[in-house]
């Protein structure tokens, strides 16, 4: 696996993070709310020396294996990728059922601007600027029913504009799940854009799932359909690694992956390793979540 080393990386990259700050200031000095500045200010706070990873990172080095397996794949192969328009499939224990434009399906949801670390479970780590919504906001507009326990993701399925689904690397499509008290967690994000900008199709344009306090598995991207559904869903990593790849996919440095440590992580951008925290830093917010439950068996 390649990681790219800070030389690796020209000062050039470093700007999209300063345009982005420098357009965050014009935001609030314009008087400009986004909606996520509204949020308590531990959602959106982040540690002092983490800095933004660049935008010519965060969108070259990817994983989605539908465009190939390689980090600098998604970025040659995506582009391709229709995204407009987009239908969204709901089903299962849910009152809004059915097939819907991605535009109708977000329309009076408020739109969230949020920085979260992502980790990824081969020990690298990124810190974002998302933009999208909170995930459970569309759930409470979709109204789930009472027997909706979980929440299921799924990935476009079209191998003639994702070749990587010719290949057997994984079963097809992608699919991805959260326990829907998971689901509803203010930090659950469908992101649509990053750095101010609509979502490369690399980054799962035009939707997809953001789970900070997870490994990034389990943010499945170009969704199309989306389940409400009694119980645990199988997933596809777990399908196809279950010893490495529980369903919950908790960022835990004491739970060790046999490939990689997950004690520690390299931030893409620095050279020095720094220390995995639980739930990846966001266990003041998320820890409730899981009171009572054995993290070791349940990874
Ligand atoms: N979603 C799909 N459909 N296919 C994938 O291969 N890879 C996952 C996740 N979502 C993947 C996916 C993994 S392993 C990671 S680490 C993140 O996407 C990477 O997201 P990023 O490329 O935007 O950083």
């Amino acid at each position: 696996m390649l990681i790219r080393r800070p030389p690796d990386i020209p000062a050039s990259e470093i700007t999209g993070e300063s345009l982005y700050q420098n357009r965050r200031a014009w935001l609030s000095t314009a008087g400009v709310t986004l909606a996520g500045l509204a949020l308590p200010a531990r959602a959106r706070a982040w540690g002092g020396d983490d800095k933004l990873t660049p935008y010519d990172v965060v969108t070259t080095y990817n994983n989605y294996d539908e465009f190939g397996t390689g980090k600098d794949e998604p970025a040659k192969h995506a582009g391709g990728l229709k995204t407009k328009p987009w239908m969204v499939t709901v089903e299962g224990d849910v009152k809004k059922k059915g097939s819907i434009y991605l535009d109708d399906l977000l329309k009076g949801i408020p739109l969230v601007d949020r920085t979260y670390r992502m980790r990824c479970v081969e020990a690298w780590s990124m810190v974002i600027p998302w933009n999208g919504i909170m995930l459970g906001d569309l759930i409470r507009k979709l109204e789930p029913g009472t027997k909706a326990k979980y929440v299921e993701f799924t990935t476009l399925l079209d191998p003639k504009q994702m070749p990587g689904q010719e290949s057997g690397v994984l079963g097809w499509p992608y699919v991805e799940a959260l326990r829907i008290d998971e689901a509803m967690h203010p930090l659950a994000l469908l992101t649509t854009g990053v750095y101010g900008k609509p979502l490369p199709n690399q980054n799962g344009a035009p939707i997809r799932l953001t789970v900070p306090w997870k490994y990034g598995f389990k943010g499945g991207k170009s969704i199309v359909r989306i389940r409400f559904l009694e119980t645990q869903p199988r997933t596809t990593w777990n399908i196809a690694a279950p010893q490495e790849y529980g369903f919950l996919g908790n960022v835990n440095p004491n739970v060790s992956h046999p490939r990689w440590t997950q004690k520690e992580e390299r931030r893409l951008g620095e050279f020095f390793k720094r220390p995995t925290l639980m739930f990846n830093g966001y266990a003041d917010q998320v820890g409730q979540l899981y009171t009572g439950l054995d993290l070791k068996a349940n990874f």
